[in-house]
């Protein structure tokens, strides 16, 4: 008897069953498969990776399966800068830039082959494909992604074994491809400043992949302001599934957990709960994004009074948070120094909370001592793309210290939360939370809002709202 895959309920493996299970099978090898379109764009991503670090060797892990509990997995979810410089999104993976004597790389990729049908692996091993589906084969891989593919389960001796100078590995990804590379921490942190500077300014492929993500996002919260006496019925997980409804149907996922925050939950940055009533009269901020098949994700919010009528005090706030995005999306355009929309916005907001005596003036000196973060508490915004927070390991000087180019992504998304406990605001401002995202590619003369196809302004939402009722 064989040692099987863990099923307490079968003692083994009959020989029988074994030579059963091994016959019988047709051959499913893909033939002439087009390379994917994204794999030219990959090439020349890896070509500018490669330019950075002559003579060493570079390895880029895609990750593993992360378990859940016992045979059950979370859904995979490949290292974005290995997507980034292959399109692809396998697990188990690796790419590896070998230095040539030139000071170039030959690339080539680790990838999990399938499995033979000549012993019970394929049916009993810990990836099997009988139970998690069928793999590309290593010869379908290399058509598919346009690089030399090989067997991952022998890239650690490989790794180990091969090429002896100078290497560097990204960390935290697979702990046995990173264990057989040997490299010391601050230059694999290198390789990762590396692969976020990198992601800074999109190819018009991932500019394309951001349409989609941004337009099916825009249809998402089309879909929640069409159904909201659906959420006012139930709770906030109504619309949690309505807008995930829309992203399972047309794209891969969500980018990151929505936010779908009614009353004073919108108070709360990270609220991803989402199990809170839906009152009338009160406002529902809605943070989310569709993450296409390709991971490229949108980062959208609107903040909707749910009577479909923003109260006085509530239109308020919701006018002080538009007119500084508006600020701040005015700031967005080539040569601008990235913080220049963070510092209009913020600065536009400071004032306002003067104005209305929540801060101590003058508007320059409480924008100095940063009194407005109380009441705005995160940054204006930040890079998008595979991320939802994007580029998140670029060093200052290529990110938030350096200026805007075109192709570069990036959210302006300024907000203003009075806390249900505040006491330094009057009691009819407590609790409510306005943010308005919207999500900005950086052009030859200016700047485009890729989620302009939802409405902004505050008339503009109530007219939006109330024809959706009609
Ligand atoms: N949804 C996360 C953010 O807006 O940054
Ligand atoms: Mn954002
Ligand atoms: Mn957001």
């Amino acid at each position: 008897m064989a040692k099987g895959r863990k099923n307490r309920l079968y003692p083994g493996i009959s020989e029988e069953l074994s030579a059963l299970m091994r016959t019988g099978w047709a051959d499913t090898e893909r033939h002439g498969l087009a390379p994917a379109e994204q794999a030219p764009y990959a090439a020349r991503r890896r070509a500018a990776l490669s330019a950075r670090f002559p003579g060493e060797r570079l390895v880029i892990p895609s990750g593993n399966l992360k378990v859940r509990s016992n045979d059950d997995p979370y859904p995979f979810r490949a290292y974005s800068g290995y997507v980034h410089m292959t399109g692809d999104q396998a697990r188990d993976g690796a790419l590896v830039l070998e230095p040539r004597p030139d000071g170039g790389h030959d690339a080539y990729c680790y990838q999990l082959p399938r499995d033979s049908r000549d012993d019970d692996e394929f049916w009993t091993g810990p990836t099997a494909e009988l139970w998690m589906g069928r793999r590309r084969s290593l010869a379908e891989a290399e058509l598919v992604l346009g690089l030399p593919c090989r067997d991952v389960r022998t890239a650690a001796d490989d790794l180990a074994a091969g090429f002896q100078g100078p290497s560097r590995v990204v960390r935290g990804v697979d702990p046995v491809l990173e264990a057989a590379v040997t490299s010391d921490e601050e230059r694999d942190e290198e390789l990762e400043e590396a692969l976020s500077d990198l992601r800074l300014v999109k190819d018009e492929w991932e500019i394309g992949e951001l349409r989609k993500a941004v337009d099916s996002t825009v249809r998402g919260f089309t879909d929640v302001v069409g159904d909201l006496s659906g959420a006012v019925a139930t709770s906030e997980r109504w619309i949690e599934g309505t807008f995930f409804r829309r992203a399972r149907l047309e794209g891969n996922a969500v980018g990151y957990g929505s936010i779908c925050a009614a009353g004073e939950h919108a108070t709360i940055m990270h609220w991803t709960e989402n199990d809170g009533p839906v009152r009338p009269g009160e406002l529902l901020l809605l943070d989310a994004g569709v993450e296409t098949h390709s991971l490229y994700t949108a980062d959208v919010t609107r903040t909707l009074p749910i009577s479909g009528t923003f109260t006085p005090v509530q239109r308020k706030v919701y006018e002080a948070v538009y007119e500084a995005q508006e600020a701040g999306m005015a700031a967005v355009k080539p040569g601008a120094a990235y913080r220049d929309f963070h510092e209009a916005s913020q600065r536009y907001l400071a004032a306002r909370l003067v104005e209305w005596g929540f801060i101590e003036g003058p508007a320059d000196r409480a924008y100095g001592l940063g009194l407005q973060r109380r009441f705005t508490m995160a940054g204006t915004g930040h890079m998008l793309g595979l991320d939802v927070h994007d580029c998140a390991q670029a060093r200052n000087e290529e990110y938030v210290d350096a200026v805007l180019e075109p192709g570069m992504v990036l959210t302006v998304e300024p907000g203003l939360y009075f806390q249900p406990d505040d006491l330094t605001v009057p009691e009819e401002w407590r609790g409510i939370g306005v943010r308005i995202e919207d999500d900005l590619l950086v052009t030859a003369d200016g700047h485009e809002n890729l989620s302009a196809g939802l409405p902004r302004a505050a008339d503009d939402v109530e007219a939006w709202m109330s024809r959706m009722a009609g």
